[in-house]
């Protein structure tokens, strides 16, 4: 990590025990890495050594997946808008998951050019919302209405329902009742003659980005609840799937970057750092849409809560100040934090981020202003830094 200016650092010992803690939460599930949250190698390498796919994005992450040898069963396609080519490319790849009715049947017309029998999933918008009795609108999925009159569908057959309304929550009461609700939804379906093998309930799971205002998941009561689902509806579907983001690497990760300058103008101390919205824009983010009004719900992935991460100076230093806290880009948005107190910092000194493990480095502006890329680094648990 010598020289680096700016950098991520993921810490491989964090990520187990968060799938350790998953497991123990949802026993008979299994886990399928949300690739789009940080796709770095050495993470995609530990999550799939340990047993889990891979939830893709795009045709790129089918290739990505395919490319560390996951097997086309541990790999689930999932995005609205996709093109021919991504479904022709991915097709024999992986479980690809319709979005939408216009979708299943350019799928079933691509099944039938490259042979047939291809077993596919649907995205389902549902009737219910995370919080609310009745479902919206959505650019996602398929709505439940429209279940009844799909395509009769030639080459391919529907083997699995995938269902991801709400990312970051962390209130267990509102979490189970989802899976209930998609439970009971598998359930109906199959009543209904679709012959569903597998059961994927997105994601969900929260984590902590400001410890002042907001309280963890609690993963003992949630467990509970899910073995109550499980045992009550044992048996309605070969496998059930949970696709975790950020539960797993969100708070693995941490982002440091090196104070270039310090000044002071008329009056205010500015600590100004490299890579700032072009290595970590999840800050700079916060504070823009602080411009606009109090931030009260996310606009996830981006922005999660007005202060989405803890900052920390790497020195020894006793004395604090208030600092504004910006990067090197000719842009006065590029802003870590205004106003803040920390330890008396000089220029060298390195800043820590926390909360940067997803959806962080390939979020942020990394090709704005020619700068140099921010590096990422990994920590094995055994000690050893990779880069
Ligand atoms: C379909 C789907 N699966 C999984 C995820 C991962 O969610 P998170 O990182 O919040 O756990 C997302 C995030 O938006 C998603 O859209």
């Amino acid at each position: 990590m010598k020289n680096a200016d700016a950098y991520y650092l993921y810490d491989e010992a964090v990520i187990l025990e968060n799938l350790q803690i998953l497991r123990k939460t949802f026993p008979d599930f299994r886990f399928f890495y949300s690739a789009k949250t940080n796709p770095n190698r050495h993470i995609l390498e530990t999550l799939l050594a340990n047993g889990c796919g891979i939830d893709a994005a795009s045709a790129g992450e089918v290739r990505l997946a395919e490319s560390f040898g996951v097997a086309k069963e541990n790999i689930s396609y999932s995005a609205p808008g996709k093109t021919d080519d991504d479904i022709r490319s991915s097709l024999p790849h992986c479980r690809l998951i319709a979005d939408s009715v216009g979708e299943l049947s350019r799928i079933d017309k691509i099944a039938g050019e490259l042979g047939g029998g291809f077993e596919i999933g649907i995205r389902i918008n549902p009737a219910f919302g995370m919080d609310t009795e009745a479902g919206g609108p959505s650019q996602f999925g398929i709505d439940y209405e429209l279940l009844e009159s799909l395509p009769k569908l030639q080459n391919a057959e529907i083997t699995s329902i995938h269902i991801h309304i709400q990312s970051q929550n962390l209130g267990w009461e509102t979490l189970a009742r989802y899976y209930e609700n998609v439970f009971s939804l598998a359930a109906e379906l199959k009543t209904r003659g679709f012959a569903i093998r597998i059961i994927n309930f997105g994601s969900g799971c929260g984590i902590v980005y400001d410890e002042s205002c907001q309280t963890p998941l609690d993963m003992a009561a949630l467990g509970t609840a899910v073995r109550e689902l499980t045992s009550r509806y044992a048996g309605i579907a070969d496998e059930l799937i949970i696709e975790p983001g950020r539960y797993l690497v969100g708070n693995a990760g941490v982002f440091r970057t090196r104070i270039i300058d310090r000044k002071v103008s008329r009056g205010k101390t500015y600590l100004i750092a490299s890579g700032g919205m072009n290595g970590f824009l999840r800050p700079a983010a916060a504070n823009i849409a602080k411009l606009y009004g109090p931030v009260s719900r996310g606009a996830e992935p981006l922005i999660s809560c007005e202060h989405p991460c803890r900052i920390s100076v790497q020195n020894n230093s006793s004395e604090t100040e208030e600092v504004t806290v910006t990067g090197n880009l000719c842009s006065g948005f590029d802003v870590f934090a205004r106003d803040i107190v920390l330890p008396k910092a000089e220029v060298g000194d390195y800043l820590e981020f926390s909360n940067a493990g997803s959806y962080a480095c390939t979020l942020s502006l990394r090709e704005f202003a020619s700068q140099p890329k921010v590096r990422e680094f990994f920590q094995t648990v055994s000690g050893e830094v990779r880069e």
